[in-house]
C-alpha cells in the first residue's frame, strides 16, 4: 500500500552500498552486479526468501516463522520494515518485520501487520546456510536496527526467539522479557525487546 511505502525515510527504497567499497572520482560501470547491497524487499524477492527460509527452519523445527503466502503479504504491506542483504545479486540474509501495538507480543501478531504504531515486530532474520557464522546475522541485524531509527513513529523491536539464540540478541542490544505468551507446535519462546533510541541524534547524522 502505497501509504506504508511512503513512511519509508528514504524516498528510494532501502539501499547502501557499503562493504569493501572505495570511493572513486571515476565514473560507475554498471555492467556488474554490486558486491554488496543492502535495500528493503519487495513481493519480488519473495520466492529468494522462502527458500532460505525453508532450508533454515523445516529441516530444524519441520516449522516455517512464515508461510510464503505470508512473506508475501508482509512484502506487500510494509516493504520498509524488511532489509535484505544481496551478494552480487543474490539474496544472503534477510529481516522481516511488521507493525504492532502492544505492549507484548499475541499470537495474533504472527499474522498481522498494524500500520502507524510504534513498534516493530521481527518475524525471522535468516541467512543463507552457506553464510552463516560469518558475523553477516550480526551485521544485518544492527544495520537494520539503526535503519529502524529512521522511521518516524517506532521506539521498539520486538521478537520471540527459543532459548538457544536468547544470547545471540543480548549481544544486539535485546532485552529478555520472559517467556512469550506465543507457542506454535509445542515450541515455547522467550520476548526479546529493544529499545530504538537516540532518534533524533541518529537523524542528525545518518542522513535520514
Ligand atoms: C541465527 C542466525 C540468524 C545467526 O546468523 P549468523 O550469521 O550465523 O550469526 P553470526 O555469525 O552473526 O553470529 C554467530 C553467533 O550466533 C549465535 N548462533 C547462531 N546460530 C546458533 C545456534 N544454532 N545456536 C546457538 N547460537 C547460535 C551464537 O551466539 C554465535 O556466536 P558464537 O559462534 O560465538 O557462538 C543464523 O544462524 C540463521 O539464519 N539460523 C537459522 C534461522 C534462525 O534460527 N533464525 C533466527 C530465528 S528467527
Amino acid at each position: 500500500m502505497t501509504h506504508q511505502v511512503s513512511r519509508s525515510p528514504f524516498s528510494k527504497p532501502f539501499h547502501m552500498k557499503t562493504l569493501g567499497e572505495g570511493v572513486s572520482s571515476r565514473p560507475q560501470r554498471r555492467h556488474t552486479l554490486p558486491a554488496s547491497e543492502f535495500r528493503n524487499l519487495t513481493p519480488q524477492d519473495a520466492i529468494s526468501v522462502f527458500e532460505i527460509e525453508r532450508e533454515a527452519f523445516v529441516s530444524v523445527s519441520g516449522e516455517c516463522p512464515l508461510t510464503l503466502d505470508e512473506v508475501l503479504n508482509f512484502l506487500s504491506q510494509c516493504p520498509e520494515l524488511s532489509l535484505g542483504w544481496f551478494e552480487e545479486g543474490q539474496l544472503v540474509a534477510f529481516i522481516i518485520g511488521s507493525g504492532w501495538g502492544k505492549e507484548r507480543l499475541e499470537q495474533e501478531a504472527m499474522t498481522q501487520h498494524i500500520p502507524d504504531t510504534s513498534a516493530v515486530h521481527i518475524h525471522v532474520l535468516s541467512v543463507h546456510r552457506h553464510a552463516r557464522q560469518q558475523g553477516k546475522g550480526s551485521i544485518l541485524l544492527w544495520r537494520y536496527l539503526q535503519y529502524l531509527r529512521c522511521v518516524p513513529g517506532l521506539r521498539r523491536a520486538l521478537l520471540i526467539c527459543e532459548d538457544f539464540l536468547v544470547p545471540f540478541y543480548q549481544k544486539a542490544g535485546f532485552k529478555d522479557k520472559g517467556q512469550s505468551a506465543i507457542s506454535v507446535a509445542n515450541l515455547t519462546f522467550q520476548e526479546m525487546e529493544y529499545h530504538i533510541g537516540g532518534a533524533a541524534y541518529a537523524r542528525r547524522n545518518s542522513g535520514c
